[in-house]
């Protein structure tokens, strides 16, 4: 069975041929990074349209990629929720005007559930077989507007364990990059300069917010403001206090410290989170997915947490980490076979559904 996958929540307008729900015929990314480089976040007025620009030859080039006509294909889905508003309104009308001209079935899929998907795409020529006894699996989303942990019975039925109560894990990256005077987009920069050779990663001792004793909830505003302090010095009552002088080492101490934080409050909810999971039965995997699980550091202290804990570690290649079609291809997939259908009247919906 082909689906062809359609994203366009935020800033990048994607299309994706996949097979069976598995295997990615075609994963076609137009980024909008150089039309927001210059407002340092993403405009939603100017990412609505030029999705409207891209989306007709980005599905082309999707199509054009697998091999396939349209006629091949036997049904679209599309990630209706959550996002920009006039951003996700593209993606849902472009699949609407193809399922109805083609005569297949039009299915709507969760952007954030999506990102728990794509660790089980196949590449188009890997050998490796879909492995379906992953679940009771936990889930791990951390990208630019979500920081989630989830409860997995299978790639459609889930349940949202914790989440963040102010900034997404990506959003404190692509600050704390600004506030280190990166460029934008930040997390991928400032996952270089902390990789910086001789990057002293406990220069600075940045908090790591546990919450409740029990809570599986994130919260990285302090550890931003906390970096802040460390770049421009602690301001007294009513005076802004002005940047200190940073070398170049300074600055990938920071950037190394910062990291070490961050990861460290991921690994730490998800050890709550297990420990609950495990208290209730089994948990047989970990399933990762979002921009910030391109990380380098979050890969690896995944990695671990995965080897020590015995669970079988799904963490997508970094294009499969970033927003992509495949994934929404793939769980559109998985949404159809678990029988549900939608219809013409799908609308984009801004909010997040669990
Ligand atoms: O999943 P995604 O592409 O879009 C959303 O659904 O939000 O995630 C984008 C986020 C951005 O905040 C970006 O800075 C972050 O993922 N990101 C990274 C890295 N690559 C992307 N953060 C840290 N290290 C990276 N290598
Ligand atoms: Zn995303």
């Amino acid at each position: 069975m082909l689906v062809l996958g359609l994203e366009t929540s935020c800033d990048e307008t994607a299309a994706a041929v996949v097979e069976d729900g598995e295997r990615v015929r075609s994963s076609v990314i137009a980024s909008q990074h150089d039309l927001h480089a210059e407002y340092a976040g993403v405009v939603p007025e100017i990412a609505s349209r030029a999705h409207v620009e891209r989306i007709t030859p980005v599905v082309r080039a999707a199509l054009r990629e697998a091999g396939v006509a349209l006629a091949d294909l036997d049904a679209v889905a599309v990630g209706y929720r959550p996002g920009l508003i006039g951003s996700l309104v593209v993606g849902v009308a472009a699949a609407k005007a193809l399922a109805w001209s083609l005569g297949v079935p039009i299915v709507g899929v969760d952007h954030v559930h999506a990102h728990l998907y794509a660790g089980l795409l196949r590449e188009r020529n890997a050998g490796q077989q879909a492995d379906h006894t992953l679940f009771p699996a936990l889930g791990l989303v951390v990208s630019g507007g979500h920081t989630s942990i989830y409860a997995m019975e299978s790639p459609v039925a889930l349940k949202r364990l914790g989440a963040t109560i102010d900034d997404a894990l990506g959003e404190a990256f692509d600050k704390a990059a600004t506030i280190l005077g990166l460029p934008y987009p930040g997390g991928p920069a400032l996952d270089t300069l902390a990789r910086t050779p001789g990057a002293n990663d406990r220069a600075h001792d940045f908090p790591v917010a546990r919450l409740a004793r029990d809570s599986l909830d994130f919260s990285f505003s302090g550890l931003k403001t906390a970096l802040l302090y460390a770049v421009r010095g602690v301001p007294g009552p009513g005076e802004r206090a002005p940047p200190l002088a940073l070398t170049e080492r300074d600055r990938a101490d920071l950037a190394a410290s910062f990291e070490r934080a961050a990861c460290a409050a991921v690994v730490l909810k998800l050890g709550r989170a297990l420990a609950v999971q495990r208290a209730r039965g089994l948990c047989r995997a970990l399933l990762t997915g979002g921009g910030v699980t391109a990380n380098t550091r979050l890969r690896a202290e995944l990695a671990g947490f995965a080897r020590r804990e015995g669970l079988d570690l799904r963490l997508p290649p970094p294009r499969f980490c970033l927003d992509n079609a495949a994934m929404i291809a793939g769980l559109g997939h998985a949404v159809l076979a678990a029988g549900v259908r939608h219809d013409l009247a799908l609308s984009a919906v801004p909010t997040t559904a669990c």
